[in-house]
C-alpha cells in the first residue's frame, strides 16, 4: 500500500443541500474481532455486512496463513472455518498487517498463548506506531517477543507453550490493549482480568460471550474489571456487522455541515462506548434524531436522520476521549464553521494513530485558513461561524481519516480543498467518494498540472 503512487482528490462545494440514504461499511473493530474469534472457534462462522476494507482483509489473510478456512460466498456473506483454541498453526512467511494497528495489536494478543513461531510487518505508517503497549503485557504469559528498537514493528513472536493467564491494569485507555491481553487469555488456565481506568468499546467482551466464553465485567468509577475464564470452548456463532458510526460520522458532519440538506444513514452501530461524537455535535446544537433504536447480534444499532442547520462551539471534556477516539479530525472540522472557540481536551492518544493525528488535524485546519491553536494535548479551535477559506493542501500521512475530513471540508469552504493522498480511504472506507458523490457532494480527482 505504502508503495502505490498518491491519490490526490480535490473538493469543492456542492450545488445544492446534500440529501439522500446511504448505507456505510460494516464496523471495522466488530469485522476485525469477528475474523479473529470465527478463527479461534469451533464450527463455522457467518458473517453478514463485514467490512471489506483493506485493513480487515488483511486480517482476513492473516487468518488464513494462521490456517483457519476464511471465503466469500456471491452474495457478500463471510464464512470462517475455525480452529478452536490453541490450533492455530504456523504461517509461512511474515504476516503483513498493512496500515492496520487492530489487526497487529489484538493478533500478538492471539499468538502469545499459541506455540508457534512468527513474524509481523505492516505498512510505513503502523512500523513507526508503539507496540511496546502490547508487548509489555504480554511477556507475562511467557511468549518473547523481538522488535525494533521502541517497540515497532517488524517484530517477531515465539507465542508460549504454556501460556500463564495476565492480570493487567492498562495503562492507557485502549480498547486494543484490553483486547490483546484477553486474547492471550483464551489459551490460558484460570482467571484472566484487566483492569482499564476509562472504559473503552467492549465489542471484544459483547462477541466473546456470543461465542460462548464466560466474561464478567464489573464497572469500577470511570473504568472497568474484566474477567475472562481461560480455555473456554468457543463456538462458531453468526455475526451481524452493523454500520460503522465511526465512517459514518463523515457524511453526518457533511450533512449538517451543508445547508438545507436531509441524509439518513441506517443501521449504525450505536454502542455508548462509541457514541461521543453524538454527545458532543448535539451539545453543538446539531439536529440528529435516532430513529428504529434496536438490538442486532449483541449490539445496540439505530437509523440517524441528519438535518443541516449551524453549529455552536462546545467544550469537550477529556474524558469523552474513549468514546470517539476516532471522531476528532471531522470533530475539529465542524468545530471549525461553528461559531464561537471550541475546545477539544486531553487528545494525547491522538498522537500515536495511523499519523500523528493530533498535528496532522491542526495542519489540516490551519492551511485551509481556519484559527486552531494546540496547548499541550489540547486543540482549541476558534470558530466565525462561517467555513474557513479553504484552498489549501492537506497532508494525509497515510492516515484515511485526515484524508476523509479533509474532503468534507472543502465540501463548506469557500475554496475547494485538496487531499494530497486520498489512497488510505480504501482501508477502512471503500466507496466513499462514490458515496459522497451520490448524495450531491463534488469530490473528483485532481487535474493533471
Ligand atoms: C480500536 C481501538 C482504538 C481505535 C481503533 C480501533 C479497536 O484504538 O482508535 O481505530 O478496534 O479496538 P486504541 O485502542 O489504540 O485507542
Amino acid at each position: 500500500m505504502d508503495e502505490a503512487a498518491p491519490r490526490p482528490l480535490i473538493s469543492g462545494r456542492p450545488s445544492g443541500p446534500l440529501h439522500g440514504r446511504i448505507a456505510v461499511p460494516g464496523d471495522k473493530s466488530i469485522s476485525h474481532r469477528a475474523l479473529m474469534f470465527g478463527a479461534l472457534a469451533v464450527g463455522e462462522t457467518r458473517i453478514t455486512g463485514l467490512l471489506t476494507g483493506e485493513d480487515v482483509l488483511r486480517t482476513a489473510a492473516a487468518m488464513r496463513a494462521l490456517g483457519a478456512e476464511v471465503s466469500r460466498d456471491p452474495d457478500g456473506g463471510w464464512r470462517v472455518a475455525g480452529r478452536g483454541i490453541g490450533g492455530l498453526i504456523e504461517p509461512a512467511d511474515i504476516l503483513n498487517m498493512g496500515n492496520s494497528g487492530t489487526a497487529a495489536r489484538l493478533l500478538c494478543g492471539i499468538l502469545a498463548s499459541h506455540p508457534l513461531f512468527a513474524v509481523m510487518t505492516g505498512d510505513a505508517s503502523l512500523r513507526r506506531r508503539p507496540m511496546r503497549r502490547v508487548i509489555d503485557p504480554l511477556i507475562a504469559t511467557g511468549a518473547r517477543f523481538s522488535a525494533r528498537e521502541g517497540g515497532r514493528l517488524p517484530l517477531a513472536i515465539e507465542g508460549a507453550r504454556d501460556a500463564l493467564p495476565l492480570d493487567y491494569r492498562v495503562p492507557v485507555a485502549s480498547a486494543q490493549v484490553k483486547s490483546a491481553v484477553l486474547l492471550a487469555g483464551l489459551n490460558a488456565p484460570g482467571i484472566t482480568r484487566v483492569d482499564e481506568p476509562q472504559a473503552t468499546r467492549d465489542h471484544s467482551e459483547n462477541m466473546l460471550r456470543h461465542f460462548g466464553a464466560d466474561v464478567n465485567v464489573e464497572v469500577a468509577g470511570a473504568g472497568r474489571v474484566i474477567e475472562l475464564a481461560g480455555q473456554p470452548e468457543l463456538r462458531a456463532a453468526d455475526v451481524v456487522v452493523p454500520g460503522d458510526p465511526s465512517s459514518a460520522a463523515f457524511p453526518l458532519v457533511a450533512a449538517l455541515l451543508v445547508a438545507g440538506s436531509k441524509v439518513t444513514i441506517p443501521a449504525i452501530g450505536l454502542n455508548p462506548l462509541r457514541t461521543g461524537l453524538l454527545v458532543c455535535l448535539r451539545e453543538m446544537g446539531a439536529d440528529i434524531v435516532v430513529r428504529n433504536s434496536r438490538t442486532e447480534g449483541g449490539e445496540p444499532v439505530g437509523d440517524l436522520d441528519i438535518t443541516g442547520g449551524t453549529l455552536r462551539a462546545a467544550d469537550i471534556p477529556p474524558e469523552r476521549a474513549p468514546s470517539m477516539i476516532d471522531e476528532y479530525p471531522i470533530l475539529a472540522v465542524a468545530a471549525a464553521c461553528a461559531a464561537g472557540t471550541t475546545r477539544l481536551r486531553g487528545l494525547q492518544e491522538l498522537r500515536v494513530k495511523e499519523s500523528d493525528r493530533l498535528t496532522a488535524t491542526a495542519a489540516m485546519l490551519s492551511v485551509n485558513g481556519a484559527k486552531i491553536e494546540v496547548v499541550g494535548d489540547d486543540m482549541i479551535i476558534h470558530g466565525t461561524g462561517v467555513p474557513p477559506a479553504g484552498g489549501g493542501v492537506v497532508e494525509t500521512h497515510m492516515d484515511h481519516r485526515i484524508a476523509m475530513s479533509a474532503l468534507v471540508l472543502g465540501l463548506v469552504a469557500a475554496s475547494p480543498v485538496t487531499a494530497d493522498d486520498a489512497g488510505f480511504i480504501d482501508t477502512s472506507f471503500p466507496g466513499f467518494v462514490a458515496l459522497m458523490n451520490g448524495l450531491g457532494g463534488s469530490i473528483r480527482t485532481v487535474p493533471a498540472a
